[in-house]
């Protein structure tokens, strides 16, 4: 019994072996396939006749009928990739294939949805460096060698000895733009850090700043507050508490940090502003008479403000990332949802 079924199943399958070789056509191959594959099949009524068999013959014939199935199906489905391969050739209508293209960083977004906003705003677009000198990196900021606030910048140097270093901050790039250009101007200027900072949840040794600077004859700090305060709404596209607190930044006086209400939990209180109902989210202020004069512009003469934030920072906020590191994984699961 057992030995006549499992010639019998091969017979079947040397038979549908025969026929798919001259099919050419899906139509025909439909046909084929209801033959051998469907559920009236030959094969399918074998596999219900089996129960009359003993208990190691079923396991046999089981194993048996399973493989004959799996070639047959590995026929059909290698004569319908040729059939239809050839019938695409000539179906004018079918879709194209989509090109996988990739997409900006959301960093990069970020980036350019900011810089855009002070574009409105007339600000021009500028850069710098990211390895810099000690002398750009701090000391024209009003941060002279020995000075305490140093501290507050764990630096990465390159040479000690030659000054050279990865900026820690955009803020150079102030002292840069105003070396080459005179008042009135008004730039922003996003970029690269470097701090030697653990890698976790909030930190980065590498992460992106935005440096603003705005300088003229009478600028005041109230123009810093309707600048910030426009940027905060147009960026979180709602409607946020902006507090200025007093703080310290060596080349501005006086200096405040900006907090906003959180946009997570609305101020009820949450991890992300750690209970406050506020999240700082940049340093401000207005350019120290010191810096002017490290470049040459008389203070009695121009004022100005400047501001300077972490772009991961603000990313997190808008798009409710609770640690930084995704940014940096390379993870397309992450990434494609920008
Ligand atoms: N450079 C500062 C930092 O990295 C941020 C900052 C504060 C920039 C005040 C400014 C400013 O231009 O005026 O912590």
């Amino acid at each position: 019994m057992l030995k006549e079924i499992i010639e019998k199943v091969e017979l079947f399958f040397e038979e549908g072996k025969k026929e798919i070789e001259g099919i050419k056509d899906s139509e025909l191959l439909e046909k084929w396939r209801i033959k051998f594959l469907g559920r009236k099949s030959y094969l399918n009524q074998i596999f219900s006749k089996i129960s009359s068999l003993t208990k190691e013959e079923k396991v046999i014939c089981g194993k048996k009928l399973n493989e004959i199935k799996q070639n047959l199906i590995e026929l059909y489905e290698r004569a319908k990739f040729q059939i239809e391969k050839k019938e695409i050739k000539y179906n004018l209508f079918l879709p194209g294939v989509k090109v996988k293209t990739g997409n900006l960083h959301p960093i990069t977004k970020i980036i350019d949805e900011i810089v855009q906003i002070f574009y409105r705003m007339g600000f021009a677009i500028a850069e710098g460096p990211e390895i810099e000198t000690d002398y750009y990196n701090f000391t024209a900021l009003n941060t002279p060698e020995e000075h305490p606030a140093r501290d507050i910048w764990d630096t990465f140097y390159i040479e000690k000895e030659k000054n050279i270093l990865l900026r820690t901050h955009t803020s150079p790039v102030q002292i840069r733009i105003m070396e080459k250009y005179t008042p009135p101007l008004k730039i922003i200027a996003p970029g690269k850090c470097f701090r030697r900072d653990a890698f976790d949840t909030s930190h980065s040794p590498m992460f992106h700043q935005i440096e603003g600077l705005m300088v003229d004859k009478d600028i005041k700090f109230t123009h810093l507050k309707g600048v910030l305060s426009y940027f905060i709404y147009e960026f979180f596209k709602k409607e946020v508490k902006i507090v200025f607190a007093p703080s310290y930044f060596p080349f501005t006086e006086p200096s405040a940090e900006v907090s906003i209400s959180c946009v997570i939990c609305e101020e009820k209180g949450c991890s992300t502003c750690g209970n406050t109902g506020f999240l700082e989210i940049l340093g401000c202020g207005m350019v120290h008479p010191n810096v002017f004069k490290n470049v040459g512009y008389d203070p009695k003469i121009y004022t100005g403000f400047a501001f300077g934030m972490g772009v991961e920072r603000l990313a997190m906020l808008k798009y409710q990332i609770d640690d930084i590191r995704y940014f940096y994984y390379n993870d397309l699961r992450f990434l494609e949802q920008f």
